[in-house]
């Protein structure tokens, strides 16, 4: 059986109030599968607090950073780098397009980013759009979200059939597990879960909603 990978991409959302609510509400739900790994990308302020939640539960949840800077410690101001999200977490999302489109990441800080998260033993979540972006990671062990732009945030997902032809070519460029993320719910997860060459998705928005989270990962 495939494991399946469930990635939360929380991006700019929630307060320590906020995320104390949904922990709360995510773990009456007892969501125990040997085949699904359950990885939740809060923002870098929620990190410790998540941390303690998950130690005290005795939580399955994994955590990852949404971002890392391209540089180690020292003078760069606003940035946190990978032995920092070392202390917190175990993935990295890399490249989403947000950052790409809002903040201008170039490849060649995309490839940077990916250096220190391997430098610091943190598992990539590198987000493409296109196989030409794919094209420029071949050579790293990471993990890749084949995420369409028209399908971020718009409630319109790609077909599952489409996500897994272009999960296929990827896989034929990278030997990496591929998600897919765009829209995804617990309606459809399942369709996209079910695909032979996709290895698990990457909600945002119903990531935010903890009833929601455990749904699609009931039915994922
Ligand atoms: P969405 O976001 O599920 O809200 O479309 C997915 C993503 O951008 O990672």
């Amino acid at each position: 059986m495939k494991k399946i990978l469930i990635v939360g991409n929380w991006k700019s959302n929630k307060t320590e109030i906020e995320t104390n609510e949904w922990f709360q509400r995510f773990t009456i739900y007892d969501l125990r599968f040997t085949n699904k790994e359950i990885i939740i990308c809060p923002p870098f302020t929620l990190l410790s607090n998540l941390k303690s939640s998950i130690l005290n539960h005795k939580s399955f949840i994994k955590l990852g950073a949404q971002d890392i800077s391209p540089f180690d410690e020292g003078a760069y101001t606003g940035e946190v780098n990978g032995k920092q999200i070392k202390e917190f977490a175990d993935y990295v999302i890399i490249g989403h397009s947000e950052r790409r489109r809002y903040f201008g990441e170039s490849e060649d800080i995309i490839v940077k980013k990916i250096e220190m998260a391997q430098k610091y033993e943190l598992t990539p979540i590198v987000c493409v759009s296109d196989i030409k972006q794919a094209e420029n990671y071949t050579r790293y062990t990471l993990i890749i979200a084949y995420e369409p732009l028209f399908a971020i945030g718009s409630g319109n997902p790609d077909t599952p059939e489409n996500a897994n032809e272009m999960a296929k070519k990827i896989k034929e460029i990278i030997d990496a597990p591929v998600i897919y993320g765009g829209s995804v719910t617990s309606q459809n997860v399942k369709s996209f879960t079910q695909m032979p060459s996709i290895d698990g998705v990457l909600p945002g928005k119903a990531s935010l909603d903890a009833n929601e989270f455990a749904s699609i990962i009931e039915k994922a």
